[in-house]
């Protein structure tokens, strides 16, 4: 009986307290619509044990062209928003970077916004790989970034690939893998490539990537699992509590 109170005690918390990736600031990408839903995910998330954020609101050319302004700009608004609640959250602003002409053109100019430390959240295209990944990667090493893609398990055109998850990572690109990978929430074959990263030692850090509420019913869920409890012994060496150390 004991042992089951204290598993149920465990699991009302996530095993990290800095979430690295997630889609709160309001109004900028497909995340949080205004300051009532970006108050209400930063609720949620701290009630389940967050305590630092990295705010990483897309960037992509062709929908959400995002840059300084407009990411700081609703950093402020949720700042001002936040001053009338009791919520105080440590929040960094940041971005999910989309590998496309919009980031070349940031970065040629000098204008990425980098998580601390230096690292800097990547993505690619769901539909297609962008071609010069490895040589954007090295790009980016040369210039003092730590590189993260992320949730490299979301990508199909890899999961067939032999080569790319190793490759990628001996060339000290960092991974971030969805916590709710591991739960089957993108598909059976997303969580089995998950759970392939986990066992290799490739899952540098864990992200919720929230955008809606939907994400915070489907955590809250996946956190009474046995698949969690396990998850949360095996992933004890991710990065996401150092970031502001
Ligand atoms: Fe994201």
């Amino acid at each position: 009986m004991f042992e089951f109170l204290f598993k149920k005690k465990r699991s009302e918390k996530l095993f990290f307290h800095t979430d690295v990736h997630a889609h709160f600031l309001p109004g900028i990408d497909d995340g949080a619509k205004n300051p009532d839903s970006s108050q209400y995910l930063l609720e949620s998330l701290m009630d389940l044990g967050v305590e630092n954020f990295v705010a990483t609101p897309h960037i992509t050319h062709e929908t959400f062209p995002n840059n300084y302004n407009t990411i700081s700009g609703a950093f402020n608004r949720l700042k001002d928003h936040l001053k009338d609640s009791s919520l105080n959250p440590n929040i960094h602003f940041s971005a999910e970077y989309r590998l496309d002409e919009l980031f070349e053109a940031h970065r040629e100019a000098g204008e990425l916004i980098p998580f601390p430390k230096n690292y800097l959240l990547i993505e690619n295209s769901f539909i297609q790989p962008f071609m010069g990944i490895r040589d954007t990667v090295f790009q980016l090493q040369l210039d003092g970034f730590k590189p993260i893609l992320a949730h490299p398990e979301r990508y199909p055109y890899y999961h067939s690939d032999k080569t790319f998850y190793d490759d990628m990572h001996a060339q000290g690109c960092l991974y971030q893998v969805n916590l709710l990978s591991f739960s089957g929430l993108y598909g059976p074959e997303v969580k089995q490539v998950a759970y392939q990263l986990l066992k290799k030692g490739y899952v540098d850090f864990i992200g919720t990537d929230t955008h809606h509420r939907h994400h915070i019913e489907a955590l809250k869920k996946f956190m009474q699992t046995s698949d969690y409890r396990k998850l949360e012994k095996s992933a004890k060496n991710i990065l996401n509590n150092t970031l502001f150390e």
